[in-house]
């Protein structure tokens, strides 16, 4: 899809890969209106001349409530990037972690979906873009919450694809390693330790660390050739079909990196 004079939608999009997004939308040509819970989505919306809805997308009130104030910014919504994410706890996590995981790791994708898919069918055009991760079609070490969400982020995209690719829905799904952006590296004023550590490590050292522009330039070359999956890291395709082809041997091969990580993260 030619994302020139369309509208699009871009959740996460303070700083990090959905600022990158968005100004990458801006640069092409689309009119973006720019959400995140944290108010420097205003400046970071400014800064494109381009609109901003400060709010939460982890509930159904909140994504209706973006969902409304993109109808009055924008008309109606061509493209939404479902980008929005938590890193979540580390190791099992508890309850009250599993619940804000899954609300904005997946059920904020899926309750976009419910409300744009009716309209874009009738419409026979639609573009769904979902951020996960490498860790959706591998896994994250350190964090189940982060890995199972990504995995189902992933899983919905596919079904959305599945299901409304013949009536003019397009899906893409951002499957990359690490990108230099706060989830990444986390607070500098509250260090990660332990299973963070090693969480961000697996990610760190696993392969280059990216620029969020450069990922938004292969995000959007990609929206133009409508591929579904995004690998900004080629080499996660090999681990995949690594993982595909003998899941014993990927299962032992993770747990022998999860120990290096695991005596890097308590060297500091
Ligand atoms: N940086 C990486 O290494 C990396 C790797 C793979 C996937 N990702 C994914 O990329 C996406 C973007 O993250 P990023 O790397 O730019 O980090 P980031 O922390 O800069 O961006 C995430 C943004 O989401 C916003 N957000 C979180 N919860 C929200 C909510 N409930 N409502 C509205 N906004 C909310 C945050 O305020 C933040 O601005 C995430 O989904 C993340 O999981 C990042």
């Amino acid at each position: 899809m030619d994302v020139s004079g369309r509208t699009a939608v871009v959740t996460g999009a303070a700083g990090g890969i959905g600022a990158a997004l968005a100004a990458e939308l801006t640069t092409r040509g689309a009119r973006v209106l720019l959400a995140d819970l944290d108010p420097a989505v205003a400046q970071t919306a400014a800064g494109l001349g381009q609109g901003h809805w400060e709010g939460d997308v982890s509930s159904a009130d909140g994504v209706d409530a973006l969902l409304a104030a993109a109808r009055a910014h924008l008309g109606d919504v061509d493209l939404y990037f479902a980008n929005a994410g938590v890193g979540g706890a580390s190791g099992l996590g508890d309850d009250q972690d599993w619940d804000l995981t899954l609300e904005v790791n997946l059920r904020a994708h899926i309750r976009a979906a419910q409300r744009l898919v009716p309209e874009w069918t009738a419409r026979g055009a639609g573009y769904f873009v979902a951020t996960a991760s490498a860790a959706g079609l591998l896994t994250q070490i350190g964090s189940a919450g982060y890995s199972v969400t990504k995995h189902a982020a992933l899983a919905f995209a596919e079904w959305l694809s599945v299901t409304y690719g013949d009536d003019g829905v397009r899906v893409s799904v951002l499957a990359p390693m690490g990108v230099n952006t706060k989830i990444l590296w986390g607070d500098a004023d509250n260090p990660k330790t332990g299973d963070a550590l090693a969480a961000q490590k697996a990610v760190s050292e696993a392969g280059g660390v990216l620029e969020p522009e450069d990922v938004a330039r292969m995000v959007l070359d990609s929206v133009d050739r409508e591929d579904f999956l995004i690998l900004p890291h080629p080499e996660v395709l090999d681990m995949y079909r690594m993982k595909g082809s003998d899941y014993e041997r990927w299962l032992s091969g993770m747990r022998r990196y999860q120990s290096k990580l695991r005596a890097l993260a308590q060297e500091g």
